[in-house]
């Protein structure tokens, strides 16, 4: 089975995607083929700077190679080199009807929030099936937000076989249902645009000030307390041993322990859990050939997948005219 996973290089990888989405992809290699690629095209419908953009791309390449990506195992790339992804979109794109991007939630709320939409922006479900469509995946993981966007891959693909005949694999989105949503810092859902995320690799100095300001209620210090009353608890229970879970929920619950107890003992949690990763991604980023061999050798094994897959959509449009 093959499962494919696109990530857009954000800046920082916070505590929300991490859980969400990179932790599920990193634990996906052992009960598949895995695929992941970080959407640097993608990124382009949205980010005008492309010192910014370049800066983001080589941290995020970085960071998922430190989360446990392994290049050898996994099918590991940068999107934009095979840029063979470029010339099936085209293809894709006369296989799909202007009504199905025109009503694409994704992009109907981004015009919606003022954002002025490109074409990139518009036709960014059609790259999103190329992706797809391109390597022959059977299973693509996805917060509820893209499920529409595989659907839309799933409906060029129906529309260029019923032309051409069984050419194209039909993918399956898979929704992460168990991960519940992860809060920020504030208790409400955590994203970069609400200013609420703490990044895994941040600096330990801000992971405890954003820790130690996290508002809580006023029980005084002998009352129990409610562990789910804001996000410490949840959290902890992300990063901290089952048997000190265990203990920390005991000793809300019973009294005489204090937030501010248990924000120390989640800073330590955190900062320990992200530890390894923390002294993996210094060495990667460290070894800058290394990190070169990989992405080339990662694009190599991609190219060798969507080659035949491409040379056949080729033949199928006629564009192969000899
Ligand atoms: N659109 C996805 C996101 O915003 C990223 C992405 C691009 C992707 N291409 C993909 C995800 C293909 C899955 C499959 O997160």
């Amino acid at each position: 089975m093959r499962i494919l996973s696109g990530i857009k290089p954000s800046g920082e990888i916070h505590f929300g995607n991490y859980l969400g989405m990179l932790k599920p992809m990193v634990d996906s290699q052992s009960r598949g083929e895995l695929f992941c690629f970080i959407a640097n095209l993608h990124s382009l419908t949205t980010v005008f700077d492309g010192q910014q953009m370049a800066a983001w791309t080589r941290q995020m390449a970085v960071d998922i190679l430190a989360l446990g990506i392994d290049p050898d195992k996994s099918v590991f790339w940068m999107q934009s080199d095979v840029p063979e992804v470029a010339e099936f979109t085209w293809y894709l794109s006369n296989y799909t009807p202007m009504g199905l991007l025109e009503r694409c939630h994704a992009y109907k709320d981004k015009v919606a929030n003022g954002v002025s939409a490109n074409h990139g922006l518009f036709a960014y479900p059609v790259l999103m099936a190329s992706d797809i469509l391109g390597y022959g995946v059977h299973r693509v993981p996805v917060g509820k937000d893209q499920k529409q966007h595989v659907e839309v891959a799933r409906d060029i693909a129906g529309a260029f076989n019923h032309r051409y005949g069984d050419i194209l694999v039909m993918p399956e989105p898979e929704i992460g249902e168990d991960v519940a949503t992860v809060q920020g810092l504030d208790g409400q859902k955590m994203s970069k645009s609400y200013g609420n995320t703490l990044g895994i690799f941040a600096d330990p100095a801000e992971v405890k000030k954003k820790i130690m300001a996290i508002a809580t209620d006023s029980t005084p210090l002998e009352e129990p307390k409610d562990p789910e009353s804001n996000p410490v608890f949840a959290w902890y229970k992300q990063v901290a041993a089952p048997d000190a879970i265990a203990e920390m929920d005991r000793k809300l619950r019973a009294g005489g322990y204090g937030w501010g107890h248990a924000k120390k003992e989640l800073v330590q949690a955190y900062l320990d859990h992200f530890a390894p990763y923390r002294a993996r991604r210094a060495e990667i980023a460290a070894d800058v050939d290394g990190l070169e061999k990989i992405m080339a050798m990662g694009a190599e094994k991609a190219r060798a997948i969507h080659m035949p897959i491409l040379e056949s959509v080729r033949r199928c449009v006629g564009v192969k005219y000899l």
